[in-house]
């Protein structure tokens, strides 16, 4: 097999690609495998182009993490989504606890969308303009951004992206939007006021963290319903997390599950491309995030292929 990305690509879709982050970049045994642009045809910063890292104090703003990354993408002939503009996390405490009044918020966050896309202008495939807005029962999140604006914020925030950067694409990106549900109408419902707003949207993406046996039945039904509102979409930042330790049963299950998602992609022509949240379990976020699960990416801690990376190719 050629690589994940080589397959995708002769299977029509645009890109296969995973997140990385900078202190993975040392590692040259996982470098070979990152910058093998048949493996991976796109790159998304895991954090290094988050509000923390981009602009720590308030007008002050730096690159460096971000800039490595772009630059290893270029290198490699890698295609780069933008990840991310304005999110609740990893927002730097000036912002979250700032007291600032709905002007100033509005100000801030076009201030810092407009740098951070405007710094990469012409050099991203997408930006993450907006992530994570939704809780899981469809209503906003009560983060400072809708606090202080209600709404107002997103399509400040996606105009001041789209005037720094003509040529991104700009998506909303959640999770527990992939299959049908209040959250995913929620967001469908947004999606259809911007548009009628002229708020510039051009996708949408579905991070897809799934629990082992867990992907959503309803994939291609919601799926195709964010295709008839008229705007592309990818699968962001896919991983299949179990429950330790790992078992033969459990690795076969995780299988079948990446080959679902990529079916659900394969079977809904405005889906674009897919991206794995890191491709090796050596450097998987969910086990600091989801204490006693793991092993949720396609290739082992010791680099090796699990049966997650037939399941992908076959999928395409
Ligand atoms: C995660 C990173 O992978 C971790 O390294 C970091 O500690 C926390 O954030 N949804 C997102 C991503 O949109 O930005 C998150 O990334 C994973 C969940």
């Amino acid at each position: 097999v050629p690589g994940l990305n080589a397959v995708a690509n002769a299977a029509g879709k645009l890109y296969f690609g995973t997140a990385t982050d900078n202190p993975e970049l040392n590692d040259t045994a996982y470098t070979t495998i990152l910058d093998n642009n048949r493996q991976f045809g796109q790159i998304t910063p895991a954090n290094s182009m988050k509000w923390d890292a981009t602009e720590p104090n308030p007008g002050n703003f730096t690159f460096e993490g971000g800039d490595v990354i772009r630059d290893l993408a270029r290198r490699n002939g890698q295609i780069l989504r933008g990840h991310n503009c304005v999110w609740y996390s990893q927002l730097p405490d000036w912002v979250a606890f700032g007291n600032f009044t709905f002007d100033e918020l509005i100000g801030i966050v076009e201030n810092h969308c407009g740098t951070l896309v405007g710094h990469y202008r012409g050099q991203m495939y997408a930006w993450d303009v907006i992530n994570e807005a939704f809780n899981d029962d469809g209503t906003f999140r009560q983060d400072v951004f809708f606090n202080v604006t209600g709404t107002a914020y997103i399509p400040a925030a996606l105009r001041a992206a789209r005037q720094a950067d003509p040529h991104a694409k700009l998506y909303i990106n959640d999770y527990n939007t992939e299959g049908t549900g209040n959250k995913s109408t929620a967001l469908q419902n947004l999606i259809k006021e911007l548009k009628r707003d002229g708020v510039p949207i051009d996708g949408v993406g579905f991070q897809c963290h799934f629990e082992v046996g867990g992907v959503p039945t309803t994939l291609v039904e919601n799926f195709r319903a964010y295709e008839a509102l008229g705007v592309e979409f990818a699968v962001t930042e896919l991983d299949v997390r179990m429950t330790l330790p790992e078992t033969d049963a459990l690795l076969e299950q995780q299988k079948k599950d990446y080959q679902s998602v990529i079916d659900a992609c394969m079977a809904v022509p405005a889906c674009v491309g897919v991206t794995i949240w890191d491709f090796t379990d050596k450097y998987s976020w969910v086990p600091g995030a989801f204490p006693g699960w793991g092993a949720a990416d396609p290739w082992d801690e010791n680099l090796v292929k699990k049966p997650a990376y037939d399941g992908i190719v076959i999928g395409f």
